[in-house]
């Protein structure tokens, strides 16, 4: 077994390379890659960088070039439901790319070329999560995250995305990294924590909270592996 655990920005990562202490640093493709052995199982760490480019980038080496068999994402999201606050936690049930617009040729909006909207994510991790909130005390929302590759700072955007695709948070590479784990038959696993609304103070909030939700979602993530590899 080989764990993929990815984040898009350095301070998503930060808080699994400090809990792991030692690994190995492989650059690759203009990305540093963080290899070590958890409990007796491999782990390859990285951040991508933002966005769907680098997301896919990172997400494909990580599985066909260093052979992770599954992967779990851990990062921060703008909130849409009214029920998510800075520092909640998310885990996509499934994701689409809010961006990708083919719709000229009848195709639903976020549709994938040869595929469909939504990508799910693997379910019996998805189990796995609520086992897991339990066990942390901590209350853990599923739902659809909507991503693409702009930093939504605008309610009227925010509210196109939440009613065209029904979508309870956004963010900048979940879909991406889906599509790649769906096509190369990797069990994904997609977990947030809420960073801002993304509103007008988006921006703001973001900058303020990145480091803090990304340590609730890190925490959470490594509490996701324990359980897979204990
Ligand atoms: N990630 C965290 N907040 C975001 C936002 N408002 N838009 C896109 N990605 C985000």
């Amino acid at each position: 077994m080989k764990i993929a655990i990815m984040g898009a920005m350095p301070e998503e990562v930060a808080p699994i390379l400090e809990k792991l202490g030692e690994y190995k640093t492989t650059e690759y493709a203009n990305n540093k890659f963080y290899e070590a052995t958890y409990k007796g199982v491999d782990l390859v760490i990285a951040y991508s960088k933002i966005g769907k480019v680098f997301s896919t980038l990172t997400a494909s080496t990580m599985i066909q070039h260093f052979g992770a068999d599954r992967l779990l994402f851990s990062g921060v999201a703008g909130a849409i439901s009214s029920s998510l606050k800075v520092g909640d936690l998310i885990v996509a049930t499934k994701l689409a790319q809010h961006d990708l617009d083919i719709t000229a040729f009848g195709h639903p909006f976020g549709y994938v070329p040869e595929g469909s909207v939504y990508v799910e994510a693997d379910a019996k991790m998805i189990e796995m999560s609520k086992e897991v909130a339990k066990e942390m005390d901590k209350s853990v929302q599923e739902g659809i995250i909507a991503t693409g590759d702009q930093f939504v700072a605008n309610e009227e955007k925010k509210n196109w995305i939440a009613d065209t695709f029904k979508a309870d948070a956004l963010e900048m590479e979940g879909a991406s990294v889906a599509v790649v784990c769906n096509a190369l038959n990797i069990p994904f696993f997609v977990l947030r924590a809420i960073s801002d609304a993304a509103d007008m103070d988006a921006s703001f909030s973001f900058d303020e909270f990145l480091e803090k939700s990304a340590v609730e979602s890190a925490e959470f993530v490594m509490k996701m592996v324990d359980k897979i590899v204990g």
